[in-house]
């Protein structure tokens, strides 16, 4: 019996907190631990045999995938991976239902829908036996997270034995649960009738409205966008067979640019502890201190030091005596001589002088916010250097947003540099 998966990509104008690093290039594509964030979670897909076809629904430009969709073609071999573009952003579950044809072609038995936004270790397949066990209409991976920070998250309360979802509210004002939605879902076909549902629920709201305000007929706008955690998680609670599959695995969300960075060492980490001899993981060294990956295109002083949780991308050069820790590289970057970058993130050809210092601060693994307060002041915890910057040899850059082809010349610290 076979299984499909959709994954919500989003488009361009979404993903703003991404910027700037979303200038040049989608959030989902850009590079954690090595690999695009997308292709992470069709890894874990292509592991499920009953997987055979991934549907990208999201409303950026057709050409936007065209590469990555061929290299994801030769890379997994067993899954077809199509995109299917949104005239307009319809909402998480607005794109589902105008995609319906498509996805229930060839009468898939199980949909799993994943938010393309999260780094997590995708236990899919436990997910698909708490589906059969409970007989199931939908499972939701629900992670835990520290009470304080659960409100900005759709948060489920379930029955402690049976798993059974009993309210699901999307960032609720007061505190209701710290078990919350990871982004990723099992449906059964019967997901459509619930969508379709809450759509002619949303049709005749809207028009008792068109009805009072005398005739502003966007009726059919309105209903066409729909989300999946307001509008369909909320139904699906107030009836029978929602599950939630609880992980004690890594989870997190890719949101802000800085959250690259924690999602670029779980992944490395996970990467270090399945398969050591993965191409591009470096051995551990007096100078690697793993995980770290390295672009065989790459070149690397063999004085630098590095690690943990570094990945060097295409073409990168770090120069004798440098130190990178938790960073991200992108290709064609220059850290040179004695230079120092640590957690940040260094975009397209960023040039980091001899003897300079880029420097975030370190958050704790529970942190799901990369802001951090100094001197009362709320700053990014994670120095992200866009496109073209350079900095000039001896200078420091702490905490700070450059924009794409800044130079900077003196010392700069807790600033967003346009
Ligand atoms: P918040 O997390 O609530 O602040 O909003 P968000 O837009 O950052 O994330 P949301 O939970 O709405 O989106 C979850 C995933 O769905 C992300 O990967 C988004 O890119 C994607 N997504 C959001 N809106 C749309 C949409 O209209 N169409 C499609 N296809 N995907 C969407």
């Amino acid at each position: 019996m076979s299984s499909k998966c959709v994954i919500l990509v989003g488009g361009g104008t979404r993903g703003t907190r991404f910027r700037p690093l979303s200038l040049d290039i989608p959030k989902v594509l850009f590079p954690v631990a090595g690999r695009p964030i997308l292709s992470h979670a069709l890894s874990a897909l292509a592991a499920v045999s009953s997987i055979k076809e991934v549907l990208l629904i999201g409303f950026y430009d057709d050409s936007v995938f065209k590469d990555f969709l061929t290299e994801s073609a030769r890379e997994f071999p067993g899954l077809s991976i199509k995109y299917l573009r949104e005239y307009r952003a319809l909402g998480t579950a607005g794109g589902l239902y105008h995609f319906r044809d498509a996805i229930l072609k060839g009468n898939p038995y199980r949909l799993f829908v994943i938010h393309a936004d999260v780094c997590c270790s995708f236990p899919l397949e436990e997910m698909l036996k708490m589906f059969e066990d409970k007989e199931a209409k939908a499972v939701i991976l629900g992670t835990r997270v520290d009470v304080a920070s659960a409100s900005n998250f759709g948060c489920i309360v379930s029955e402690p034995t049976t798993k059974k979802v009993l309210h699901y509210v999307e960032k609720p004002e007061t505190y209701i649960s710290n078990l919350i939605n990871g982004g990723v879902y099992l449906f059964d076909r019967s997901i459509f009738d619930v969508i379709g549902a809450a759509r002619t629920a949303r049709l005749e709201d809207s028009l008792a409205m068109v009805e009072e305000q005398l005739g502003e007929d966007d009726g059919d706008d309105v209903t066409e966008t729909l989300r999946l955690e307001q509008d369909i998680l909320v139904r699906l609670a107030q009836a029978d067979g929602f599950y939630v599959y609880e992980t004690r695995g890594f989870w997190r969300q890719i949101k802000t640019a800085g959250s690259a960075v924690p999602a670029n060492s779980l992944y490395l980490q996970k990467l270090f502890q399945t398969d050591i001899d993965a191409p591009g993981l470096a051995r551990a060294s007096a100078q690697i201190v793993p995980p770290v990956f390295i672009d065989p295109t790459a070149s690397v002083d063999p004085t630098a030091k590095l690690g943990p949780n570094v990945s060097i991308g295409p073409r990168a050069r770090v120069g004798p005596g440098a130190r990178i820790k938790e960073a991200i590289l992108l290709e064609d970057t220059e850290v040179k001589h004695d230079a120092c970058v640590l957690y940040s993130i260094l975009a397209r050809g960023v040039k980091v002088g001899a003897w300079a210092r880029v420097e975030g601060s370190p958050i704790t693994p529970a942190q799901h916010s990369t802001v951090v307060l100094k001197n009362g002041v709320r700053v990014q915890s994670v120095a992200i250097l866009a496109s073209g910057v350079s900095v000039k040899d001896e200078v420091r850059i702490e905490n700070c947003v450059v924009l794409p082809h800044k130079d900077i010349t003196s010392d700069v610290e807790n600033e967003i540099i346009m």
